[in-house]
């Protein structure tokens, strides 16, 4: 069946509008304004991409707001952080419970709700999105330099730790794509800091790529957690946007094949074989991971293909989900997780994040075509649609 194709810029558009339009004042992104489970939280994860692609498309304040944001949520916690390092120095690296968590309240607060906190992959994202910020738009990072040091401190001091990886599962691994988010946060705020965190940095960066080399590969390819031998599609953001693995490398390009061979269907990425969640369908954001590491190591008409996917899933009204319902790994699983839950996260921001950052960098769309005063009510371009405007294969997508 050929995929529809939305009018992409229209769907970008669509897509910044949801971004600033859902941050809050705070600053803080969530990462799904409907969704029973995520409704009320912001991640670093989601939150560092997002911010990424908000900085891409040219909106530099909103970026800035929510790096504010996370400097608040770390300087509100500067002693327990402190307390952690200290205590990891002496021998006695705290409880998972006691490390900071995966996602906190829009107001910067731990929340009520339990759970699976220790993810230590967000608080390198961030760093590396602030830098790539920098980068991008220019200025100096002072603003932010006591919440890069308190992050600096706290992923020098428990980079090696297993914990919770980007789906929040499996505590007692420590798992490749997370710590290529950490070094790629550690390499990229190095020149900002004084010369003893720098130091502390290139021993940490060196440790993490001796590690990845020694115990996080296999048959040539990055594995998901050190000793596993099979892939996880987080995997391709390590290649990029993250650039922690260098996309000409045999590592990157076996680490690609491996992913489109084990985890791509028609386009579609899973998360890792044996998902369950939601039945273990297929994540755009994941396709748009996949393409940019493609792009990056040159293979622009694939790129383009998981593109064309990633944007295919969108509903009728321009919302794009967290996964969709084809292929399901585990189908029997998916009736379990809408009783607990209900209905798959539509829209999550990440997924519009990543259409937004993928269709940049393949030139779809320019920051020009984003830029502008947000009107945030609804997204009328797209009934202009007809592939989309179907609400029957709105619905059986998004199931
Ligand atoms: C995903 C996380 C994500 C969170 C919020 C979870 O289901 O596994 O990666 O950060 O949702 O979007």
């Amino acid at each position: 069946m050929p995929l529809p194709t939305p009018d992409d810029t229209v769907l970008a558009r669509y897509s910044i509008r949801l971004l600033l339009s859902q941050q809050t004042s705070e600053g803080a992104y969530p990462a799904s304004p409907t969704f029973s489970a995520y409704r009320g939280y912001c991640w670093f994860r989601d939150g560092a991409f997002i911010a990424d692609a908000a900085s891409a498309a040219g909106h530099v304040e909103s970026a800035s707001r929510f790096f504010d944001w996370c400097a608040r949520v770390l300087a509100d916690r500067a002693e327990h952080i402190r307390w952690i390092v200290a205590e990891t120095a002496a021998g006695r690296p705290p409880a998972g419970d006691r490390m900071l968590p995966a996602r906190y309240t829009f107001d910067g607060g731990d929340g009520a709700d339990d759970w699976w906190d220790f993810q230590l992959d967000g608080y390198g994202t961030w760093l590396w999105a602030l830098s790539a910020h920098r980068d991008r738009h220019g200025g100096d990072l002072s603003p932010w330099r006591d919440a890069i040091e308190l992050t600096v401190d706290y992923l020098v001091a428990s980079w090696d730790r297993p914990c919770y990886d980007w789906w929040e599962e499996h505590a007692n691994h420590v798992h490749v794509s997370t710590l290529a988010c950490i070094g790629a946060g550690l390499d990229a705020v190095a020149a900002d800091v004084d010369p003893d965190r720098a130091a502390r940095i290139a021993d940490t960066t060196v440790r993490i790529r001796r590690a990845i080399a020694e115990r996080g590969v296999a048959d040539g390819h990055l594995v998901k957690w050190f000793g596993s031998t099979g892939v996880d599609g987080s995997l391709a953001a390590a290649i990029a946007p993250l650039g922690f693995i260098a996309p000409a490398t045999e590592l990157a390009q076996r680490t690609i094949a491996v992913l489109d061979a084990h985890l791509t269907v028609g386009r579609g990425v899973h998360r890792y074989l044996g998902d369950t969640f939601f039945g273990g369908g297929q994540w755009p954001l994941l396709s748009c991971f996949l393409g940019l590491a493609h792009l990056a190591a040159g293979d622009r008409a694939t790129a383009e293909e998981l593109y064309a996917w990633a944007i295919s899933t969108a509903t009728g009204s321009g919302d794009l989900p967290e996964q969709v319902g084809e292929h399901l790994i585990a189908p029997g699983m998916t009736q379990y997780w809408i009783d607990r839950w209900g209905t798959v996260a539509t829209p999550l921001l990440w997924s519009h994040a990543m259409t937004l950052r993928l269709g940049l960098e393949l030139g779809r769309f320019t920051p020009s075509d984003l830029a502008g005063p947000i009107d945030a009510s609804g997204a009328p371009e797209l009934s202009d649609t007809p592939e989309l405007s179907d609400p029957a294969e709105a619905k059986d997508r998004v199931r």
